[in-house]
């Protein structure tokens, strides 16, 4: 860590994500450095404009200097860079979807916690202002108890030959986008609910993965039970759709960008005891959030993380949509 507090942060991959949009989120953050870069092409991790730039990850977490590493590779090695950069000493923020089922991630953290380190899923919608007002709202039964949850989160447009469309490198529509209106969900309710798949449908359209995921579920806690839906599709026209219904209200996010409102103002209505009002949120970059959050939470001065056991509860429920869907497919 620099003299000033500040968090040197080390990238693993220099990809689309990394390239376009989350190097600049930690440059432009307020407490955290991006002090080292690696890519398998080392031009492409320099440009990144980290202060050193590495052609090999493992050269990365080596380096001393190097407090938190940022993983944003395909899919599947997302566990084995987990485990090698905890093992190296190093604090992780791993792209979503953290591994690729829930046995794993239960391993991950548990590495994590003997090695006294923090892992982070960098679902990075939850650091928005508007989905930290829904879990306020929730908690104080704006809408009474949950009953009906509605999440999309569809486009069309997978360029061929993106790891997106290889089952092998953790591929897929559910794992890409699908996660996010399951995360949004999680987030909302106890830690105690209970998740039951009643259907699920994955339609592959001459692909090897799952193009669309569409998947039902039952919730249920002491506070409440009710039932929710999700639509996930790399073949569909560009969609956010979030929709929760309470005993009391229901509550919308409008503009259909739910999960992906980012430097450009987002509202919120809510529909209480019979009046709707909206709420409006000032245009915030959530990487950055996120990535200032971290930081803080790395030097001692608090910052917000999401729950590990959040990202547990999505990844379980993330097995049964698959283990539905194949039930499902084998029916006559
Ligand atoms: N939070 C978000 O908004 C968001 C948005 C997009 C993606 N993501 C997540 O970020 C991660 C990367 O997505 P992306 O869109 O940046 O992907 P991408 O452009 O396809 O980049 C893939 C990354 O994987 C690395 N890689 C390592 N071995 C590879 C191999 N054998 N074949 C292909 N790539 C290999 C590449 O590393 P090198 O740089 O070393 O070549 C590159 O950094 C995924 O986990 C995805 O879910 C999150």
């Amino acid at each position: 860590m620099t003299e000033q507090g500040n968090v040197n942060w080390g990238f693993i991959g220099a990809g689309g994500l990394a390239t376009g949009t989350t190097a600049q989120s930690l440059h432009n953050a307020k407490n955290a450095t991006l002090y080292a870069a690696a890519a398998r092409d080392k031009g492409r991790a320099q440009s990144l404009s980290p202060k050193i730039a590495y052609d090999s990850y493992e050269k990365l977490i080596q380096d001393p200097q190097v407090d938190a590493v940022y993983i944003s590779l395909n899919n599947d090695a997302h566990l084995p860079w987990i485990i090698k950069s905890l093992d190296a000493g190093k604090h992780v923020l791993c792209e979503k979807p953290m591994v690729m089922n829930a046995g794993d991630t239960v391993t991950a953290y548990a590495h994590a916690q003997d090695k006294g380190l923090l892992l982070v899923e960098a679902v990075w919608s939850l650091w928005h202002p508007r989905a930290q007002r829904l879990k306020e709202l929730i908690s104080i039964n704006a809408i009474g108890s949950p009953t009906n949850y509605l999440g999309t989160f569809t486009f069309d447009g997978v360029s061929p030959g993106n790891y997106r469309l290889d089952p092998t490198k953790g591929g897929g529509a559910l794992y890409d986008v699908g996660i996010y209106p399951l995360h949004a969900l999680v987030a909302l309710l106890t830690e105690d609910t209970n998740y039951t798949v009643t259907m699920a449908h994955d339609e592959k359209l001459n692909e090897q993965v799952d193009m669309t995921m569409k998947a039902q579920f039952n919730f249920e806690n002491p506070q409440c039970k009710g039932s929710g839906a999700i639509v996930a599709s790399f073949a569909m026209h560009p969609s956010q759709r979030f929709v929760l219904k309470g005993s009391e209200g229901e509550i919308t996010l409008p503009g259909d960008q739910a999960f992906t409102s980012y430097n450009q103002e987002s509202e919120l209505t809510i529909t209480a005891n019979g009046v709707t009002s909206t709420e409006t949120f000032v245009a915030v970059d959530p990487y950055q959030l996120m990535f200032e959050n971290m930081s803080d939470r790395i030097s001692g001065n608090g910052g917000w993380l999401p729950n590990p056991w959040q990202s547990v509860q999505v990844a379980k429920i993330v097995d049964q949509v698959f283990k539905s869907a194949l039930v499902c497919a084998e029916r006559p």
